[in-house]
């Protein structure tokens, strides 16, 4: 029994290496231990919700009943250190490194172009190196299942995939799938001008280079815990923290008694349900029970009825239970266990699967539990223990958890009974969210009917939902009232109407996605129904009353099949290097990333992971409640009481300049908006500044008006700044002349950066004349450093900021990390310690503001057959709360808004709002993915009307010859027209279109869409003092050079295409060539890395600084021809020639003059085209992506890896916009979405199930460094070539159904979205709601 008082020994190995804490807190998690107090950072937090997989780590345990080494991937985010007792951790550093050996895993995601910002890399490592552990050669689907707990935001996971494959057993090579040829086989293919076949390569890396994957070389598992594990100590341990104690039972008796003694307490098992709730919600536990070492509770029988399965069980071990059980017995008795697979299959992640138990589940009774609803109709029961035992049913009470059907609080379950399923019996699982994995389901349902034998009439029939409500709610009445009935059309069209009317779901409530929910409880309901009939047609054939059922017409049978998840496949083209290029010139090549291999042992070293420094402090932001009031008072009183609070930094505390009279640092007697910085807390720990922050009181008085949305803000005529417009033409006289006239709306949701690492920065003071170190993650470190100065009222030349690398960055690093920095500066100055600012993830994406939505009104008129004459455009972005990039968003918006067309009779007109929500910024395309799905959707708009495929409007009206855009700039479109064909060729889209159709005429439930989308992207700022940069190079006496210049590397490669430019200019491999950090102390005045330009601006500045040098040593090269490198550079340091050398690149005039409408704003375009097929599921709302192809014209890639990488990152980021990336605020301003949860951008299984990208070869651009074309953003727009295949999908499900093609356009195309549109029998049936008559849960602000 517990001992009140002394914590006992924690023992556990990180590594190999035993750790042993004395003093070790239940609050603390293994992510939290292994940064702070193991400093093994390679181990990323960022999101701390076990949503990410950036904190995997791989946890190996002895099974104390089969005594084999169990190896499971968990979240370190989620994981208490006290849950190890008797555990191995393996993290990033375990598995191998730069100074010893790399482990394979680690060699090939780097050598693969896997890693870009490398921040999720570890953790895919981890997952990786965990399935190896478990399966040397594992199956594609097994590495897809693997890796699906974990994001990426950068690569678009191709290439992580594609070094993974390398361990499985070997796939067919051939990547075009059923085609039964090779991609580069394809007669099409020949004519291509994407080159000869000798000239493309399609290798981005060499697979015979990589080392063998060796099993013998793994860690073992340390013989001190197999010891344990042979006698298991049966003594009680506790630990105590500050504020939690852990009691860990070494028998099932003593857990019992624990149990009864303190009823209040949680056993904690997986700690997937109890770890958020804690953090999130503030539940705090006092005392907490965990069963781990009890062996009963993980006890599996099977008997002949039915399996008993213990509760502690994790959720993977009970997959592989019923996994071995459904092959073992016939198929009539596994229905149930099949359908709880499928949810299994799809629920949370690998690594949550891994932690949660079968018991915490069950227990945790989630509204959107994807188990419950099953167990529930397959009549599960719960077995039960305190000082004796009972049963009780897993029934819609004990969900709704009536104290009559629970636990009573000194109960414990122990198993879980799960009956066998009979004949007749038929059971089913049906589950819908965002999108396919790793995701929690909007709607889910367990559906059993049995029937009299040998009829169709119901003898009993459970229906279950999920999501519909607070708890999993069961249609019990429903089912009831049609026992006895038929399976029939009319038994059908009764449950949908009883279901309705019993599964009833208020306007308001909480979730939104009302209709949609409720037409996913018909629409499952349905899909049972054929399912059934199905069944019963092969059952029932035999019996004389067959003849009731009539064939179910192959065009339904459609609603059947589920999308199944399937393994990417692609090809990567781009053109071979000039055969006379020397070998050791690296241009053109596809060589790693610089860090890749530092990313993958996790030796790459982020803000956050700098050491601690000496007297350092942490702080924590307090945010504004409420969207727009006055400030009455500040309260700091109690958060000044908590031990290690040592101060909070008020508006007050700033000696220099506060932000911007419209956009303040801190605020000072109003706030505009929820989320908005109020103070900050600094104090000793993180954890004790976050406690503080909640003691703050602050109170307020509501101010108005309040707004949120565009439809507001152009009501209160409330603007950030002036129109933009562009006018060409007559516009008016040509809407005369027009044979048809379209108008039409368009809104598309904004976009959260979820860059990977979250914002951060550790600000240093240093002793002498107010100097100041900052290490920030930024994109523009000299805009940091500016506003620092003028924050703290001191020199620039006092300020230095490091950026070493950056966890993605996305444009949402430019303005933000200036407002940290400086705040965290003010903390420094009035505190005199460092201080380290780490935003989590929800204050993240709550403060920060992000992509702008827009909303944009349309009129377009043109003639019969298609060509466009007058186009009217006018777009509204939603701004925010302060200006920010608002204003130059709306100009670059309308600026590209013409996208690839030539239209003679043009006006754009754009204008920024103002409104109560946290400022929008910079985000990748800045302005133009939104404001051309406008112009993209005039295109399919102007098709419809015209009857022709909106293919062909696109060629019609797309620029042919040398022209001007609208603002007079000249240009050449070939390449663009190149992209375009070689795209329709590549995908061979007429063929491919004309299969569409002939599968949409054969099936209802499921439609295909396809779409090419053409692109012309200017990159570059159209400002001429953007266009500048400088770089420094230092040759050193051993002849090695330091290299640096204004680019910030934030995953994007720029550190390796410049050193790629040093070597082929200094002439020397580029193993003599070094990049330490962006530094404004080395390279002053640098333009935020942004707008495409940054490799193309600095490599110029990089060549002139290694041309500068080259010159100087140029005589004493020629003196010594065949003298090596090292022996010149020995020889220009005696000679007193200068070995270093500044570089600059005075770049590309840019102007543009608003008045005329006129000017030359960007130095270039990058053209491409990208077509992409979908299937949508017109029941539920979901899509499969069946294939991709983009061809890009990156003119002479300077590295065609890192390009392409950029251009498939874009690409998926994109395609995230544009299907799952939904912003949900509520009617008060307060930010839903601030986690993975929540927030579901693209994962592994979202990936176009064939992925292929073609560079367009032999294309040339004069102005930039070799010819090159930079990437960064472009490939985000090509993302809705998806979004249009999804519209074509749910238009043809519109024309069949007989409704009007033209419908509001609105991105994202979510689930929900797509459902509603195709609207049928279904949709019909929901009850609507009168929108006056209640309060939504969530506002559209587009
Ligand atoms: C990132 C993420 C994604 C997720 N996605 C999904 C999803 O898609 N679908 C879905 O259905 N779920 C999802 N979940 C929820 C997950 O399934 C549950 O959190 C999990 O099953 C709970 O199990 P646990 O062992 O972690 O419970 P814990 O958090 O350890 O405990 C939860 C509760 O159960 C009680 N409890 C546990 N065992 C027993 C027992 N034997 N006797 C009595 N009480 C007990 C505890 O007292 C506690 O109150 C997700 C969770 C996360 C973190
Ligand atoms: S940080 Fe742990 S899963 Fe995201
Ligand atoms: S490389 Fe994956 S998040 Fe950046």
């Amino acid at each position: 029994m517990p001992c009140p008082s002394r914590s006992d020994e924690l023992v556990f190995f990180v590594n190999g290496r035993k750790v042993i804490e004395r003093n070790a807190d239940p609050e603390v998690t293994l992510l939290s231990f292994l940064r702070k107090n193991l400093r093994l950072t390679g181990t990323k937090y960022a999101c701390g919700r076990g949503g990410c997989g950036a904190c995997t780590v791989m946890v190996s345990k002895r099974d104390p009943t089969s005594q084999e080494i169990r190896h499971f991937s968990v979240t370190a985010c989620l994981v208490p250190i006290c849950s190890l007792y008797g555990a191995a951790v393996t993290t990033v550093e375990g598995v191998g490194s730069m100074k010893t050996r790399l482990h394979p895993v680690q060699e090939r995601i780097a050598k693969s172009h896997g890693t870009q910002c490398g921040f999720c890399t570890p953790g895919m490592v981890m997952s990786m190196y965990t399935l190896l552990r478990n399966h040397p050669q594992p199956s594609e689907e097994q590495l897809l299942e693997a890796l699906g707990g974990n994001l990426c935001r950068c690569t678009g996971y191709r290439p992580i995939l594609a070094s993974g494959k390398t361990f499985c057993l070997e796939s067919n090579g051939c990547q075009q799938k059923g085609t039964g040829k090779c991609c580069l086989d394809l007669g099409e293919n020949d004519s291509s001008s994407l080159g000869r076949k000798s000239d493309i390569c399609t290798e981005l890396f060499v697979k015979e280079e990589f080392q063998p994957l060796d099993p013998t070389q793994e860690l073992i598992f340390p013989p001190e815990l197999l010891r344990m594990t042979e006698n298991p100590e049966k003594r009680t341990l506790t630990f105590h923290g500050e504020r939690v104690t852990w009691i860990s039972p070494g028998t099932f008796k003593d857990l019992l008694e624990l149990k009864a003694k303190h009823p209040e307490a949680p056993l904690i098992l997986g700690n997937t349900s109890l770890g958020p709730a804690m953090r999130s919600k503030g539940c705090l536990h006092p005392i907490l029970l965990s069963p781990a070492r009890i062996s009963e509770l993980n006890v599996v029988s099977k008997t002949n009825d039915g399996l008993t399965i213990g509760a502690g069980c994790s959720l993977a071990q009970v997959k592989d239970i019923l996994a071995e059980r459904v092959s073992e017995l016939p198929e009539e008795k596994t229905q149930t266990y099949r359908a709880l697979l499928k949810h299994l299959k799809s629920l949370a992640s690998q690594q949550i699967r891994n932690m949660a138990s079968l018991g915490g589940h069950i227990i945790s009774r989630h509204s959107y539990s994807d188990l419950n609803p099953i167990l529930a109709v397959g009549n599960a029961t719960l077995n039960l223990t305190s000082e004796g035992t009972r049963r009780i049913p897993l029934s819609e009470h004990f969900l709704a958890g009536l104290a009559s059907a629970d636990l009573k609080p000194e109960e414990i379950l122990e198993s879980v009974y799960i009956p066998h399923s009979q004949k007749w019996e038929f059971v089913s699982a049906f589950r819908q969210a965002q999108c396919q994995q790793n995701a929690l389901p909007d709607v889910n349902a367990g559906m059993r009917v049995l029937f009299k034998e040998g009829t169709d009439i119901i003898e009993d029939l459970s229906i279950t939902y999920g999501g519909v409500g607070a708890a999993t709610v069961s249609a019990h009445k429903s089912c009831q009232q049609l026992l006895g009935r038929q399976w029939d059309e009319l038994m059908l069209d009764e449950a949908c109407r009883r279901l309705l009317d019993e599964v009833s779901l208020p306007g308001w409530a909480p979730g939104g996605r009302v209709e949609f929910k409720r037409t996913l409880v018909v629409s499952f309901f349905f899909k049972f129904y054929l399912q059934v009939l199905q069944e019963l047609k092969k059952l029932i054939k035999p019996f004389p009353n067959s003849r009731r059922y009539p064939e179910i017409s192959d065009r339904f049978l459609s609603a059947l099949e589920d999308f199944p998840g399937t393994v990417p496949q692609g090809v990567q083209r781009y053109q071979s290097v000039d055969s006379h290029q020397p070998l050791q010139d690296p241009v053109g090549r596809p060589v790693m990333h610089l860090s890749g291999l530092k990313h993958a042992t996790g030796e790459a070293e982020f803000c956050d992971d700098i050491p601690m420094v000496d007297k350092e402090l942490c702080m924590a932001l307090v945010t504004s409640t409420r969207a727009y009031a006055k400030i009455i008072s500040i309260d700091l009183s109690e958060a000044l009481e908590i031990p290690g609070v040592v101060d909070v930094i008020t508006a007050k505390d700033i000696p220099g300049t506060n932000g911007t009279e419209d956009d303040k640092l801190l605020a000072v007697d109003e706030v505009l908006c929820v989320g908005q910085i109020i103070c900050a807390v600094v104090a000793e720990t993180d954890v004790q500044a976050k406690r503080a922050i909640e003691k703050i009181k602050i109170t307020y008085e509501e101010l108005e008006p309040i707004i949120f949305t565009i439809k507001d803000a152009i009501k209160h005529n409330s603007f950030l700044c002036p129109e933009k417009k562009l006018e060409q033409g007559n516009i008016e006289e040509a809407f005369e002349k027009v044979d048809q006239i379209v108008e039409g709306e368009v809104h598309v949701g904004g976009q959260e950066h979820f860059y990977m690492e979250t914002q951060r920065v550790l600000v240093i003071p240093k002793t002498e004349d107010k100097e100041l170190d900052i290490y920030v993650s930024t994109q523009d470190p000299a805009h940091v450093q500016k506003t620092v100065s003028s924050t703290l009222n001191i020199p620039i030349n006092r300020i230095t900021c490091h950026v070493k690398r950056v966890g993605g960055g996305f444009g949402g690093k430019i303005g933000r990390p200036a407002v940290f920095g400086a705040i965290a500066a003010v903390g420094a100055l009035k505190t005199g310690h460092p201080i380290r600012l780490v935003l989590d993830r929800e204050d993240d994406m709550l403060i920060t503001g992000g992509r702008h939505p827009l909303f944009g009104k349309y009129k377009v008129g043109f003639m019969n057959n298609g060509r466009i004459k007058a186009l009217d455009i006018e777009c509204f972005i939603n701004g925010g709360c302060t200006l920010d990039d608002s204003e130059l968003v709306t100009e670059f918006l309308i600026l590209k808004l013409e996208n690839a067309y030539k239209i003679r009779n043009l006006r754009f007109r754009g204008r920024a709002c103002l409104t109560n929500l946290p400022s929008n910024t910079a985000f990748r395309g800045f302005g133009f993915p939104q404001g051309t799905l406008v112009t993209e959707s005039c295109i399919t708009a102007v098709a419809a009307k015209c009857g022709l495929p909106p293919e062909k409007i696109r060629e019609k009206n797309m620029y042919r010859t040398v022209d001007k855009a609208i603002y007079k700039q000249a240009f050449n479109p070939e390449s663009l027209i190149r992209c375009w064909n070689e795209c329709l060729d590549v995908s061979s889209f007429h063929n491919r279109r004309k299969q569409v159709e002939e599968f949409n005429k054969k099936n209802y439930w499921k439609k295909r869409g396809i779409a090419v989308i053409p692109m012309k992207f200017s990159v570059g700022f159209a400002a001429t003092s953007y266009h500048q940069a400088a770089a420094l190079v230092h040759i050193y006496t051993d002849g090695s050079v330091l290299v640096t210049h204004g680019g910030n590397e934030l995953g994007q490669g720029i550190h390796t295409k410049m050193l790629q430019v040093a070597s082929r200019e200094l002439k020397i491999p580029m193993s003599h060539l070094h990049i330490c950090e962006t530094s404004t102390a080395m390279v002053p005045n640098t333009i935020a890395t942004a707008a495409s330009v940054g490799a193309d601006i600095n490599g110029k500045a990089v060549q002139n600084a290694c041309q500068i040098l080259l010159k100087r040593l140029e005589p004493i090269i020629k003196k010594n021809p065949e003298g090596t490198w090292e022996e010149w550079i020995e020889a220009a340091f005696e000679q007193r020639i200068s070995l270093s050398a500044t570089g600059y690149f005075r770049g590309y005039k840019a102007f543009m003059d608003w008045e005329k409408g006129e000017g030359d704003p960007f130095p270039y375009y990058v053209y491409g085209a990208a077509c992409s097929e979908v299937e949508i599921d017109c029941l539920t709302g979901a899509h499969k992506k069946i294939r991709t192809d983009i061809v890009m014209d990156a003119c002479c890639s300077l590295n065609p890896a890192i390009d392409i990488g950029q251009i498939e990152g874009a690409f998926i980021q994109g395609m995230g916009l544009y299907t799952t990336e939904e912003l949900k605020y509520s009617p008060e301003g307060v930010l839903y979405s601030r986690g993975p949860d929540e927030y579901k951008i693209p994962t592994i299984s979202d990936v176009p199930e064939e992925f292929n990208v073609s560079l367009l070869p032999s294309s040339q651009t004069p102005l930039t460094i070799y010819s090159s074309k930079g990437l960064g953003e472009s490939g985000m727009f090509l993302g809705s070539s998806v979004f249009f295949a999804i519209t074509d999908a749910v238009a043809a499900a519109r024309k069949e159904r007989d409704i009007a093609e033209d419908f509001t356009v609105k991105s994202p195309a979510t689930p929900e979205w797509v459902r509603m549109a195709c609207a049928d029998r279904f949709t019909e049936m929901i009850p609507r709601d009168d929108p006056k008559t209640f309060k939504p849960w969530s506002i559209t602000v587009a």
